[in-house]
């Protein structure tokens, strides 16, 4: 069934997860992914693990003057409603040029939505590393408008759906710092019985 597909060594791939880090959405700014760009990164962020092929998402592509959009109607929300944090919060949305909303759509289905759920998560992850692979600054950010019912009618959700994250890509000025990693060893046993 389907094509043969080599899968070779990538030790090139190996050193990017070793290094690979998140930019800080804050000081994300143009130039972000071109259009073509961006249909690569969302072909290659939908080559995911899914189990029993339900696609139990779908992507909502936020370029710079629509994004600014979206950030004026939450904006315009969350002063409605005195609440200045939420606004402060709209930074990481508004600074870098281009965002990609991944949604969870999960089906009714003998798959469990958890199992559902998790593919989505592995949408946002390919989406994230792909971005970085090409050179660009890159953050998953949830934040308030990704769980505020009236930000998500603003998106445009149906009944249902879930963000499952924002990944907002930009060029940094300075490459990100690497943080704390947890020890692996500490987190990893060996089942014996
Ligand atoms: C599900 C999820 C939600 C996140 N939401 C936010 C967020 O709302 N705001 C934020 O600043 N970072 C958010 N982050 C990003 C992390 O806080 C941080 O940037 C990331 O863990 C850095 O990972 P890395 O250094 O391995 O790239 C989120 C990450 C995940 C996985």
């Amino acid at each position: 069934m389907g094509t043969p597909m080599p899968q070779p060594p990538c030790p090139e791939v190996l050193q990017f997860l070793a290094t690979r880090r998140s930019a800080s959405a804050q000081t994300l700014a143009a130039p972000g992914p071109t259009s073509d760009e961006v249909d690569v990164l969302t072909r290659l962020a939908t080559r995911v693990p899914d189990h029993g092929k339900l696609t139990p998402w779908r992507l909502i592509v936020l370029e710079t003057a629509p994004k600014a959009a979206f950030a004026a109607k939450l904006e315009a929300l969350a002063l409605e409603r005195g609440d200045t944090k939420a606004v402060v919060k709209l930074g990481k949305l508004k600074a870098p040029p281009l965002g990609v909303a991944v949604i969870a759509r999960p089906r009714q289905s003998d798959i469990p939505e958890w199992e559902q759920l998790l593919s989505a998560a592995a949408v946002c992850t390919n989406l994230l590393y792909g971005a970085i692979a090409m050179g660009y600054g890159a953050n998953w950010i949830t934040d308030w408008y990704a769980y505020d019912p009236d930000a998500l009618a603003i998106l445009g959700l149906e009944d249902g759906e879930r963000v499952a994250g924002y990944i907002f890509m930009g060029t940094s000025a300075t490459p990100p710092l690497e943080r704390v990693r947890p020890d692996a060893n500490s987190l990893v046993s060996r089942w014996e019985g």
